[in-house]
């Protein structure tokens, strides 16, 4: 049994990912990622919140106690409650039923159906279906309530709110990357490395859901929580209101004064161009500019700072008479999360058909995006094409610190 108490009757059992490389097979884990499981025990009935990923079966049920060493004490678990039923933290439920058979699963009719299709587990005694604001009582004044908070990442997702612990367990709402170097509770933690994963997590995972974000957060968020335990990342409770403010911010798409230029360049000419922009932004007061090359920054790094900064700048050769493919990847992501509200500019770079500039133009209009201006490139930089350089930053300056 390896459980870290967090609060009085509160623990958690989650583990660490230092080993894949990718999330969802897409994005990289530099700093790793926590798979959050928790348990509550009241005084008659004990509850574990979410799993992990199937992968991390063995340290897990270290923690339960249940890895088959004789000399580990078991943990008790009447109930497992599923708040959010993505592999990452479903993964464990075949095993953990096996070594758990009277357990109960305690989930929402849409979950109850993805046990069934993910791990063909339908037998109806295993489940207590839940509605939205059931309670389960774990004993006296134990009482967990639910709360559904559908597309806060899927469908099926929702919270528990431990009411005696003013504990809110949230999913993967307020989760982040980077896997827990020792602490479990945010004041444990260096949270400065969490904070910048936030941002990366909500955008890339989270990002396409604002509008069921802000609906979770107004639904729970009057309850008063104290402690907010994610499925991903720290707890939070010393720092809650900063991650609260952040989630809350980012899922209004309110960005924060900076500019991100995200260009593609094949042999460095576009890439002029993109810091001939930067410096000018700088010389006229623009404090945060963020420069990716779309083919040595990651889709996941870009998708990032274009979602956090209000100014976005992209730029790309012609390449088969489309875009060049990163800085595609890049648009199609800002256009699959219905970003907007950005101050936007382009700028193209072409050898004999243009085409670029006006790609990028066309897909700024479509996203609503407040268009600078734009300019073109002939193969190389020349004195014209830096003035423009200069015109769209002084442009893009402006409407930012205005
Ligand atoms: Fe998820
Ligand atoms: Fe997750």
């Amino acid at each position: 049994m390896n459980l870290k108490e967090i609060q009085p009757d509160v623990y958690y059992c989650g583990v660490n990912d230092r080993v894949s490389t990718l999330f969802e097979g897409l994005w990289p884990l530099p700093n790793g990622v926590s798979y959050n499981s928790y348990i509550v025990r009241g005084p008659e009935k004990t509850a574990l919140i979410d799993t992990v990923h199937e992968a991390n079966t063995p340290e897990f049920f270290h923690a339960l106690g249940v890895s088959g060493n004789a000399s580990e004490e078991r943990v008790k678990i009447d109930y497992l409650i599923v708040n959010h039923m993505e592999p990452d933290h479903s993964g464990a439920i075949p095993l953990l039923l096996r070594a758990y058979p009277d357990l109960k699963i305690v989930a929402n009719r849409v979950a109850i159906g993805m046990i069934k299709s993910f791990y063909g587990i339908s037998q109806p005694e295993v489940f207590l279906e839940i509605k939205d604001g059931d309670t389960l009582s774990l004993g006296e004044g134990m009482e967990l309530k639910f709360l559904l908070t559908p597309m806060v990442h899927w469908p099926e997702t929702m919270m528990t709110w431990l009411e005696a612990r003013k504990t809110l367990f949230t999913g993967d709402a307020f989760g982040t990357f980077g896997a827990l170097d020792g602490g479990i509770v945010d004041d444990e933690l260096d949270t400065e490395l969490y904070r910048s994963e936030m941002y990366r997590y909500y955008s890339n995972i989270v990002g396409k859901y604002g509008v069921p974000v802000q609906r979770a957060m107004a639904k729970a968020l009057p309850l008063g929580a104290e402690w907010v335990c994610p499925t991903h990342g720290p707890v939070w409770h010393t720092h809650l209101q900063e991650a609260v403010s952040l989630y809350d911010r980012l899922s209004r798409q309110e960005w924060e004064d900076g500019v991100t230029i995200i260009y593609g360049t094949m042999y460095g000419n576009t890439g002029e161009a993109a810091d001939a922009i930067a410096r000018r932004l700088k010389e006229r007061g623009v404090k945060t500019v963020k420069v990716h090359n779309a083919s040595h920054s990651t889709l996941s790094e870009m998708i990032s700072d274009a979602f956090r900064y209000k100014g976005l700048i992209v730029g790309s050769p012609t390449y088969n008479g489309n875009l060049f493919p990163p800085v595609e990847a890049l648009m199609k992501s800002m256009e699959v999360r219905e970003v907007k509200g950005k101050i936007f500019a382009c700028f193209g770079n072409y050898a004999w058909a243009p085409a670029a500039t006006k790609i990028l133009n066309d897909k700024g209009t479509a996203l609503g995006w407040d268009n600078m201006g734009s300019f073109t490139v002939k193969m190389a930089m020349d004195s014209s094409a830096y003035d423009s350089a200069a015109g769209v930053a002084d442009s893009v300056a402006e409407a930012l610190l205005s």
